[in-house]
Parts: structure tokens; sequence; C-alpha cells
């Protein structure tokens, strides 16, 4: 159970906050779980040390990263992290990730409210103009919520990736600030205040 709740930004059913160091055990947890590690680039084990390490870089403020920690607020637990990375103020660009670990979060809305918050912090704090994703095509979990999102596919690099016995194409996807702005709007308005 959360003991204190530091909110950084909240929405109907989940709560982003930084990532504080009792989280360490259980990213540890799923960045070794082959049924997540099937959708992100990292594959190789993560012992502990390098969970804390990972941890030391993304808890401490930096220009080009935000790294936040989801929580189910009927629950208070922890139950994934989302970050935004790679920002270019210059190009007005950065791209975006997120894991659910607790896998019986998914399919039910969390992801997508998520990324809206992180969203309108990304273009209407961080004065951003795009932000992308990379995507293995076979995740269609993940399509599908960006798309709800407002993303739209910008390009597919056939057969980038190799997992599962053979090549994948990368499919990257894009949000801008004003199809994203029609969607907030409407969110907006089912969001308690
Ligand atoms: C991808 C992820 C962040 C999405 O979050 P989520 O809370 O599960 O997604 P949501 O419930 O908000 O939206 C998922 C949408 O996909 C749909 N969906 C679920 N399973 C699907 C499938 N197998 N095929 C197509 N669509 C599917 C859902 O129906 C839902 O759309 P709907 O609300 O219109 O019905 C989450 O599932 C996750 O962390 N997965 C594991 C790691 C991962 O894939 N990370 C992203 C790497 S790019």
């Amino acid at each position: 159970m959360e003991k204190t709740q530091i909110i950084f930004r909240k929405g109907n059913n989940v709560i982003l906050r930084p990532v504080e160091e009792a989280d360490i055990p259980l990213f540890q947890k799923w960045m070794n779980d082959p049924e997540i590690t099937q959708y992100i680039r990292a594959i190789m084990p993560v012992s502990l040390a390098e969970e804390r390490s990972w941890f030391d870089r993304v808890s401490k403020s930096a220009s080009d990263k935000v790294t936040l920690a989801l929580v189910d607020i009927a629950t208070n637990q922890l139950i994934g992290t989302i970050g935004i990375n790679n920002i270019d103020f210059r190009a007005g660009t950065a791209t975006t990730g997120t894991v659910i670990g607790d896998k019986k979060y998914w399919g039910k809305g969390y992801g997508t409210e998520a990324k809206m918050l992180l969203l309108e912090f990304a273009f209407n704090e961080l004065n951003l103009r795009k932000v992308y994703s990379d995507v293995f095509a076979y995740n269609k979990r993940s399509l599908a919520y960006a798309n709800k999102c407002g993303y739209v596919e910008e390009a597919r690099i056939p057969k980038h990736f190799y997992r599962k016995g053979r090549y994948w194409d990368k499919v990257i996807l894009a949000v801008y600030r004003k199809p994203w702005e029609e969607l907030w709007k409407k969110y907006s308005k089912l969001k308690k205040k």
C-alpha cells in the first residue's frame, strides 16, 4: 500500500507520481517478465543492481526526460510506469513509453488515461509539438491505445525488429498538438474534478 499520496497528475482512475525507491522491486519484476518484455525493447535479464541504477538515472531531474509511476486510485497500488524521453526542445519533439506491469490492469483504459494526462503535460507545459512512439507491429493493444490518444501511423520500417524467432515491422506513431487538443476537450468533460 502507498503510504503518502504524492500526486503529479490525477485522472479518474490513475495517478501519475514521481518514481520512488520502494518501487524498484516491482519494476525489476516487470522488466524480467517475458509477457511484458515481448512488447518492449529491453530483453536482457535485469538485476536488482541494474534496476537501481536505472532508478538513479530517472529519479533525478533531467532536461530530456520525465519518468513517472502509475498508481491505481481505487487500490492505491503501483501498476506501472510511463515516461517522456528524448525531449528535443529545439525540434519540439519527444518519445513516450508506457509499461503497465500489473497485467490484470491491461485493456481497462488505464493506459489511455495515463497517456492523455502525460500528453497534457507534454503539450501544455513542455510546449512540445509532436510526440512519437515506436511500436512492434504485433502489439495490437499498444497500437489501439495510442490511436485512442490521437497517435497516427507516420511510418513503418519493414522487418526492423527480431523477436519470437522472426523479423517484425517497426511502426512509428505520432501525435500532434491540434488533434490531441480535440480529444483532450472530450476527455476533460469526462474528468472528475
Ligand atoms: C500498451 C499498454 C500501455 C496499453 O494500456 P492499456 O491500459 O492496456 O490500454 P487501454 O485499455 O487504455 O486501451 C487498449 C485498447 O486496446 C484494445 N485492445 C486490447 N487488446 C487488444 C488486442 N489484442 N488487439 C487489439 N486491440 C486490443 C482495447 O479494447 C482498448 O481499446 P477500447 O477501449 O477501444 O476497447 C498496456 O497494455 C501495457 O503496458 N502493455 C504491456 C507493455 C507494452 O506493450 N507497452 C507499450 C510498448 S509500445
